[in-house]
């Protein structure tokens, strides 16, 4: 039995070697390809009963190379990279690590956040975080995360989660929120932590940030998709005030450097998860998950269902 672990973002050696332990007290081979080409990941993929990936796109082609491949294990939360309707054709179960790298996430945000309003330190006067109103848009494990940070800070936590119920949010207590418009217009900072779905993708732009409260701040670690660049582009113009963080370039990141030069920042590649511990945690269950399912078809993170 055979375990790929194909990542362009190499997990931590600690993480690797752990996953590698974990595999081989199942009586399986690793097989470890880090920065790899597409030619490697489709010649490796061939003899993989599993395949444990990071941000890497699988798609048709992939799974068309892979003989034996049963399960795909998406180390870390989104899985927007993945194919299920391909994998599903294929009868292979994807799954995801659910809150291994939730922490981690949750921590850059704060580490953008305060960045920014001390103006990424330039020796001005900035502002503290303590009783400024703080909107959370999705209130998963990154998003609980968020919460539990933001009120060690004093900060007012609000957030919207339409799939979360009432109660759910106030047990953190967080005050419920039930539309985007609230959102944005209540809280001076947004963070957002939607997965880029096609009904995300696009869904914050021009008309929401338009509304935040002076001086707001938009912090972006979910997917550089769920932005609407442009719009966005364009509220940054007519509001001098409104300042935009995001894990991750934009697509149109020069424009924005260009333009808005102190009021934004872009991490130069996704960094929300990439510490020894989220990788260590993720790796490690994406491990555990796939001999799990191989060995006794256990599916608990199924996402293809
Ligand atoms: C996630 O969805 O888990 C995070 O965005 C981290 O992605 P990464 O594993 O590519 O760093």
């Amino acid at each position: 039995m055979k375990i790929l672990v194909f990542t362009e973002k190499p997990f931590a050696a600690a993480a690797v070697k752990a996953i590698e332990n974990a595999i081989n007290a199942a009586g399986a081979d690793l097989e470890l390809v880090e920065r790899g080409t597409r030619e490697d990941l489709l010649k490796a993929v061939e003899t993989a009963d599993g395949l444990i990936v990071r941000s890497d796109k699988i798609d048709a082609e992939v799974m068309d190379h892979a003989k034996n491949l049963k399960v795909i294990v998406r180390a870390g939360a989104g899985y927007d990279n993945i194919d299920l309707a391909a994998a599903t054709a294929h009868g292979i179960c994807v799954m995801n690590t659910p809150g291994q790298n939730s922490n981690a996430v949750a921590e850059l945000v704060f580490g953008m956040v305060i960045m920014m309003c001390r103006n990424q330190y330039n020796g001005t006067s900035g502002s503290e975080l303590k009783e400024k109103t703080l909107g959370i848009y999705a209130f998963g494990q990154v998003g609980r995360n968020v919460a539990r940070i933001a009120k060690g800070f004093g900060m007012k936590v609000s957030a919207l989660d339409v799939f979360v119920k009432d109660e759910v949010i106030e047990a953190e207590g967080v005050r419920p929120l039930h539309a985007p418009e609230e959102l944005f217009s209540e809280n001076q900072y947004v963070s957002l932590h939607i997965p880029a779905t096609p009904q995300t993708r696009g869904s914050i732009g021009y008309d929401l940030v338009m509304k935040m409260p002076k001086n707001g701040v938009l912090i972006n670690t979910a997917r550089k998709e769920v932005i609407d660049e442009e719009g966005l582009i364009k509220a940054l113009r007519e509001r001098e005030d409104i300042r935009y963080v995001s894990d991750i370039k934009p697509d149109r990141a020069d424009e924005f450097e260009k333009e808005f030069a102190a009021r934004v920042f872009f991490t130069p590649k996704k960094m929300g998860a990439q510490t020894a511990e989220a990788n260590f945690n993720a790796g490690v269950a994406a491990a555990e998950q796939s001999i799990a399912y191989l060995r006794d078809g256990w599916n608990k993170y199924q996402v293809n269902k």
